[in-house]
């Protein structure tokens, strides 16, 4: 007789951004004049740029002819793309291979799976709020208890709040797996070197391993900050970092992302390579590599026209970040993020909890946002407006924000 996994009915709700979709529908449903203008999940709105859609379109190309077609790829990526990455990394001082890079479709399928690697006692940390695929992927991984009051058992929140300047404080306890995500959805807080370096230096010595997820990377205007967990030293021996082509290039639908998982990583029960080693045969084993035109396309992300076109909609998303920040302070809320980071995180005014919040941001201004709860307990009483939209609607949300919800 098959049975369940019953790890899935712990997950405490629907997973966040279709329960956002569901409601908002039921809005429409309910007041079908109204054009909602939508701010929540963080999808991207702009075309690829014509010397990405190029490699694209080379990457078809390449598939319409006997001489150049080719089938199945490497488990672990095109050896072109993943050299290509490695590159990538040199500017900011770090020095990869590309036997360190694993290319995948996508920076959310690596959050998810990372997990599949490590132990079944691991203890997991998260920062609080969270992109919920690292809790859920552990939920379902059985790595946590029960949902109680709002929290799972067994796991370890890392709150990041305002009065941390969301930056959290170390584990108290010995932890195994810390996931921490800078440039941070949600709040749009950056963590800077010396922060890093104290969750280094804490992962080194409990030979922790810190899954580090630098989706937003590319968004980070401070040169000062640093754009990826390698630039600390020491990191490679217990850092895995994941990254994403999706928000940079305008991949969310063509999907494609990478990990990296340096051999020199060391875990309590392994020599250096091992995870890299069993990182490789995962991907060989459950997946046959990401698409080849689109890995055709990420190359020409990273070619110099690729990198050009890319800064320019890094820098017209964070143009609507500053809109939404100073439309929203000037609104009279309290305003975090949206400076380095694409997503601009408020605090939700009197008294409101962050679905209450949701609600009223549809019913008054039209306008449909990320409740702070969906991303965990520190989450409640935020709320999150997203970046990646178009310019006139960006605009057009946050006047009616400001018409609509003044406080
Ligand atoms: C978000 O809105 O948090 C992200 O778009 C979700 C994702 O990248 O999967």
């Amino acid at each position: 007789m098959a049975t369940i996994n019953k790890n899935y009915s712990k997950l405490s709700a629907n997973y966040l951004f279709p329960e956002i979709a569901r409601r908002a529908a039921l809005f429409v449903e309910k007041n079908p004049s109204v054009e909602l203008l939508r701010l929540g999940i963080g999808d991207t709105t702009e075309p690829i740029p014509e010397p990405i859609i190029q490699g694209l379109r080379q990457g078809v190309e390449a598939l319409t002819k006997i001489e150049t077609y080719n089938g199945y790829n490497q488990g672990e990526g095109d050896i072109r793309l993943r050299a290509a990455l490695a590159s990538h990394y040199l500017p900011l001082g770090v020095k990869l291979t590309p036997d360190d890079i694993f290319v995948s479709d996508g920076a959310k399928s690596d959050a998810g799976n990372i997990q599949s690697i490590f132990g079944a006692q691991n203890v997991v940390a998260v920062q609080d709020p969270a992109y919920p695929v690292y809790v859920d992927s552990n939920v379902i991984a059985g790595r946590t208890g029960q949902f109680e009051e709002g929290r799972y058992q067994g796991l370890v929140y890392m709150p990041c709040l305002a009065q941390n300047n969301f930056f959290p404080h170390l584990p108290e306890q010995k932890v195994d797996l810390i996931y921490l995500c800078f440039p941070n959805n949600p709040t749009g807080a950056v963590a800077n070197k010396k922060q890093l370096k104290e969750f280094v230096d804490y992962a080194l010595k409990h030979r922790a391993v810190i899954i580090f997820d630098a989706a937003y990377a590319a968004f980070i205007n401070d040169p000062e900050l640093p754009r990826s967990i390698f630039e600390i030293e020491g990191a490679k021996k217990c850092a895995i970092e994941i990254n994403s082509f999706s928000k940079t290039a305008g991949f969310t639908g063509v999907r494609l992302g990478w990990s990296v998982v340096p051999v020199e990583l060391e875990v309590e029960d392994g020599p250096p390579g091992k995870i890299n080693q069993m990182w490789r045969r995962r991907q060989n084993t459950l997946f046959n590599g990401a698409s080849n035109i689109v890995q055709q396309g990420g190359l020409a992300v990273l070619s110099p026209q690729g990198q050009k076109a890319v800064t320019k909609l890094v820098e017209f998303y964070m143009g609507n970040a500053a809109i939404i920040r100073q439309g929203m302070i000037e609104a009279g809320f309290r305003v975090y993020g949206g400076d380095n980071a694409p997503y601009v995180w408020m605090e939700t005014p009197s008294q409101l909890d962050s679905w209450q919040f949701f609600d009223k941001m549809l019913e008054k201004a039209g306008v449909v946002g990320t409740p702070g709860s969906g991303f965990g307990p520190s989450g409640q009483g935020y709320f999150r407006l997203s970046a990646f939209g178009n310019r006139e609607n960006i605009q057009r949300a946050v006047k009616r924000i400001q018409d609509g919800l003044r406080f």
